[in-house]
């Protein structure tokens, strides 16, 4: 399952990763307040247990993907920026919500987005494999797992890869965060469709059907040849590029992948990615890092946290 800003994306899938269901269900993180969210993904997670594809099936583990800072080992949300999050402890809450159910006994795990997402690329990605691989997201907010020898790099407090807070430009729009100039205020999927539909996006936060609306809307518009849609996406690759540059710098990838929606915008984004990713390499040749869609679409989170958990089961460090 994944948290995004106002719905619940829910992929179920068997051990050999085929997936059963798939659903997305309205719930809005910003307004409903944290607790009642774990209510209700609790209870989503019960729905999706009785649908007639898991009926027959006994559920022995569930992840759940959070756009924000968290503390893994204790599936503690410490910060969601773009939910209003602090101090959650989501694992703690979700167990509580599922006693009694038929998902009593299921291992639980609470992960950042860009980690999970990270994995699923690492098993299923254009790159697979790849054991020094980046994953970005391209949604409300940015975010990167890193896998340093096909290992998440997770940091002293579980949080590295936070990309999206990096301070590209002093001046710049004010984040979720509270902060100005970070690249998600410059290159999330806000920033990029208030700059390229001006004419069209309102001054209050999209909701997720709104942003999915347009984004269709700015890419057919970019690729009419649109100056402002054009130039927007552009941009936002160059700040994204300036991103990456710091990561090649820090731990010398072998690819980088963009995600979200980031995947129908890469004709515009990845050049100047690439391009901006470059100059600000230190080591360009002997550093030389791939920047490439993914292909995973949406459900990279959720598709990462099942497989992580397969993996633990098969590897006998979850239970089975
Ligand atoms: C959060 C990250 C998250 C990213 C993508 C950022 O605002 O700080 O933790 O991975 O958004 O959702
Ligand atoms: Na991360
Ligand atoms: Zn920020």
């Amino acid at each position: 399952l994944e948290v995004n800003v106002d719905f619940l994306s829910v992929v179920a899938v068997d051990l050999l990763h085929r997936e059963l269901v798939h659903r997305h269900v309205p719930l809005d993180a910003r307004s409903a307040g944290a607790r009642a969210c774990a209510h209700r993904i609790a209870d989503t997670l019960r729905e999706v247990t009785e649908a007639p594809e898991l009926r027959e099936r006994t559920v022995v583990g569930v992840s759940v993907a959070v756009p924000g800072l968290i503390d893994a080992p204790s599936g503690t949300v410490r910060r969601a920026p773009n939910l209003g999050w602090r101090e959650v402890p989501l694992r703690e809450l979700l167990l509580s919500g599922l006693a009694g159910s038929a998902l009593a006994g299921a291992t639980v795990l609470v992960d950042n987005d860009a980690n999970l997402g990270a994995m699923a690329e690492y098993r299923f990605g254009p790159l697979a494999g790849l054991p020094d691989l980046v994953y970005v997201t391209g949604e409300v907010g940015i975010g990167a797992g890193v896998l340093v020898g096909g290992e998440l790099l997770r940091g002293a407090g579980g949080f590295a890869g936070e990309i999206g807070h990096l301070e590209l430009d002093a001046d710049g729009p004010e984040c979720s965060c509270g902060r100005r100039g970070c690249l998600e205020a410059l290159a999330g999927i806000g920033a990029i469709l208030r700059a390229a539909l001006p004419d069209l996006v309102p001054g209050r936060p999209l909701s997720g059907a709104e942003v999915a609306e347009l984004v269709a809307v700015a890419v057919d518009r970019a690729s009419a040849g649109e100056p402002t849609a054009v130039a927007a996406l552009e941009r936002a690759g160059t700040w994204l590029g300036r991103g990456v540059a710091t990561l090649v710098n820090v731990v010398n990838p072998g690819a980088v992948v963009l995600g979200g929606y980031f995947v129908p915008m890469a004709r515009w984004l990845v050049p100047r990615c690439r391009e901006a990713a470059r100059a600000g390499s230190f080591a360009p040749e002997a550093g030389g890092c791939r920047v490439e869609p993914s292909d995973l679409g949406m459900s990279a989170a959720s598709r990462g946290g099942a497989a992580v958990m397969i993996h633990g089961l098969e590897s006998g460090t979850l239970p089975l």
